[in-house]
Order: structure tokens, then C-alpha cells, then sequence
């Protein structure tokens, strides 16, 4: 079956959602492996799923390519079809992208080019936007720049904080991520 790896940073909102989708064999995709760059919390929804995990943390290690050098291994140890960084908040080389691309695909809580970066939500409630989102893309070697692969639109509401904005966006964005990963196990949308 399609095989994944997800990357995570933080709650795993988004993992959840995917280690949830591919306990259907309908979906047509299973996770094998969940990595982080720390102690995230959201390691336990791969414990909880029996999922195997792995932790490289960038503070072991002389510089970013040596950190992501021992993260690629770490993932190719599970050999997947797909690489998916579900709210992974390092920035990865050059090398590492290019490694696996296009099989390596992100989630942004912004419609994509507007507000990159790791402050998408705070971003757009500053610019005042009345409509933001999310977006699937591919990853190349620049933030948040790669090729899109889907995006749905999230209305900002008058009184939106920036928690409340990103639990509604994370919402979509939960559906919309299983639904391509799904997509792409079936081939429906080609990466290449
Ligand atoms: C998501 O909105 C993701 O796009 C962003 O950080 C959030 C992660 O949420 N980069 P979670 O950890 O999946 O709950």
C-alpha cells in the first residue's frame, strides 16, 4: 500500500487526522512513520496509533545539513512513497529537498502566495484580508514557494484572534490534507 511519512513539529492536529484516514484500508494509504524535530506532543497520536516515531533535534548537531543529513535517513529508513511535513516548522536544505521531490509535500495555513512563513494566521489578520485559507504544495528549496496542489478558502471573521482563525483554518485544513493524500495515493493527482 501507498506508504507515508509525516513530519511534525507541534499537536498534530493534522497527523491525527491522517493516522485516523488510513486506519480505513479504503483510503488507500497507510502512515509508517512519524519524525519531529523535538519532543512534540503530537508523537503520542503515533504512539496511540502504533506508529513508530523518531526525534532528530537540530541542537545535536554541528550545522542544519548535518541535522537533516541524519532526518533523511531516518525517514528513508521507512522507504515511503510520500513525505509529508503536517505542520513541521523547520525549514529544511536544499539537499534534502531535493532528495525526495516531488515526493515531499506541505501543509500552510494561508492561500499561498499570500503570507508565507511561519506567522501565516497573525500575518493575514494584520493585512486586515477577509478571506485566507490553506494550501498543499509541493516543497522546493525556497518557504513556502513550491508548485500548489489544492487549496480551499477560510473566511476571516470581524472579531477573528489568531487562535480562533487557525483552529477554523485547521479544520479545513485536516480535511483538505487527507483528501490529497488520499488523491495522491490514487494517482488522481500526480506529483511528477
Ligand atoms: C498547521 O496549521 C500547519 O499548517 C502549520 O502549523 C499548524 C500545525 O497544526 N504550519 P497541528 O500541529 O497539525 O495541529
Amino acid at each position: 500500500m501507498f506508504s507515508v511519512v509525516a513530519l511534525i513539529s507541534g499537536s498534530g492536529s493534522n497527523l491525527r487526522a491522517l493516522l485516523e484516514a488510513a486506519n480505513n484500508p479504503l483510503n488507500g494509504f497507510k502512515i509508517v512513520a512519524v519524525g519531529s524535530d523535538n519532543a512534540a506532543d503530537g508523537l503520542a497520536h503515533a504512539e496511540l496509533f502504533g506508529v513508530p516515531t523518531f526525534v532528530v533535534t537540530p541542537g545535536a548537531f554541528e550545522n542544519r545539513d548535518k541535522w537533516a543529513d541524519v532526518l533523511y535517513d531516518n525517514v528513508m529508513h521507512f522507504n515511503p512513497d510520500l513525505v509529508v511535513l503536517a505542520g513541521f516548522m523547520k525549514i529544511l536544505p536544499a539537499s534534502f529537498v531535493g532528495a525526495l521531490s516531488p515526493n515531499l509535500i506541505n501543509t500552510h495555513p494561508s492561500l499561498l502566495p499570500a503570507f508565507p512563513g511561519a506567522h501565516a494566521v497573525r500575518d493575514a489578520l494584520a493585512a486586515g484580508a477577509k478571506t485566507t485559507g490553506v494550501t498543499i504544495h509541493v516543497v522546493d528549496e525556497g518557504v513556502d514557494t513550491g508548485p500548489h496542489i489544492a487549496q480551499r478558502e477560510v473566511e476571516v471573521l470581524i472579531d477573528d484572534n489568531e487562535f480562533d482563525l487557525h483552529e477554523r483554518i485547521k479544520a479545513v485544513e485536516r480535511d483538505l490534507l487527507v483528501d490529497t493524500v488520499k488523491k495522491i495515493a490514487a494517482k488522481t493527482i500526480s506529483l511528477a
